[in-house]
């Protein structure tokens, strides 16, 4: 029928429902961490369209897929996705420039021991953020330029990486001057995990006082805040966004997901050993979990609207359909996110979304 043909299209996610974006328009950015060929299907899309004010690239802006090789790029998948969030109005931010687990060896090829061999790799990582930042100069509101700089222990504040052996611990204000260099405008943040406890944080201030001291140009933390259900509250965190505050600094929150399981630690260290089965949808079970799971959502929400220096707060993922925690630590099927697999809002989303639908 011809009027069946014509009859509006109607978007798939919920069109009754806030959008997340109106909702926290006055207080942060509501990010979405998602890949070009994600962002495009449903329900990726949709969600995106409709609550996301900025987009961060989960795999196709960090040195691999870029760095080929020096000197060869790879922008395609990240200049698409930089595509589809500026064809909806959307935000981008810069994850990630320079980062332990994608220290590419071209980086570092060559004779270490041979003179001129540490100025070689210098002017490679220069080069790289230089030419990465400038190719999307005004497309690119923050750059995390280093990820994770901090050691989890030892008497070390900065992690062992490649990069610190070669360059020492100015590895770090090498890739920040790099980045300014390249675009004077964007933000530039340090980002990493577990700063809600008191030893990882100290190691990380000890790196950033280092920094500021120096006039590294710094303008925000970023706090990547991969949780568990029962494993961390608000109060822990409020201490790390407080600590960035009194440095004058910004906060994002770059990478919240709050895993259903509550037993990271025995899975981290001896798979699968200590860890929870997989939880199947549809239980009691699963049911008190996602329920735990949105008091957490909206408890932390509460948190960074607080706290005026929280200006962006991204989940590392759109919907339970696709999250990197169904692999990591150990493969088992989660549900972290704040729409179900299927795109819809879970208590989560109402946790944040709507105040009047939070659990009892
Ligand atoms: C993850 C991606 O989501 C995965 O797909 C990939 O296999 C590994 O990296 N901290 C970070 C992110 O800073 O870049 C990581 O992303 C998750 C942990």
């Amino acid at each position: 029928m011809a009027a069946a043909a014509l009859a509006p299209v109607v978007a798939r996610a919920d069109t009754g429902i806030p959008a997340l974006k109106d909702v926290y328009r006055n207080t942060f950015r509501i990010g979405m961490a998602v890949d070009p060929w994600v962002a495009v299907a449903p329900p990726a899309r949709d969600i995106l369209i409709k609550h996301a004010s900025s987009i961060t690239a989960c795999e196709v802006m960090k040195p691999d897929p870029i760095g080929v090789a020096a000197d060869i790029y790879s922008f395609g998948d990240a200049d698409a996705l930089v595509d589809f969030a500026q064809g909806n109005g959307i935000a981008v931010r810069g994850h990630t420039l320079c980062w332990h687990k994608r220290e590419l060896d071209w980086f570092f090829n060559g004779d270490p021991s041979a003179p001129g061999y540490k100025a070689k790799v210098r002017a490679r990582l220069e080069t790289y953020i230089v030419n990465v930042v400038s190719h999307f100069r005004g497309k690119v509101y923050a750059w995390d330029v280093v990820n994770e700089p901090a050691a989890d222990d030892g008497a070390d504040a900065y992690r062992g990486s490649r990069w610190r052996q070669v360059l020492g611990p100015d590895y770090i204000d090498i890739a920040f001057h790099a980045a300014r260099s390249a675009d004077p405008h964007v933000q530039l943040f340090l980002n990493d995990y577990g700063l809600e406890k008191p030893d990882k944080r100290a190691r990380f201030l000890t790196i950033l006082d280092e920094k500021l001291r120096r006039g590294v140009p710094i303008d925000g933390v970023g706090h990547q805040l991969h949780l568990n259900i029962g494993s961390t509250t608000p109060a822990q965190v409020e201490p790390a966004l407080a600590a960035m505050e009194a440095r004058g600094l910004i906060n994002h929150i770059t990478e919240l997901d709050i895993s259903v399981y509550g037993d990271p630690a025995g899975c981290w260290d001896t798979p699968p050993s200590g860890c929870q089965p997989e939880m199947q949808p549809d239980t009691e079970t699963c049911r008190a979990a996602l329920k735990a799971q949105a008091e957490m959502y909206g408890a932390f929400f509460d948190l960074f609207a607080a706290h005026e220096s929280v200006t962006s707060v991204t989940t590392w993922g759109v919907a339970d359909d696709q999250t990197w925690l169904d692999v990591y630590p150990i493969q088992r099927k989660n549900y972290p996110l704040l729409f179900d697999a299927l795109g819809k809002p879970k208590p989560a989303f109402w946790a944040v979304a709507d105040r009047t639908h939070r659990p009892e």
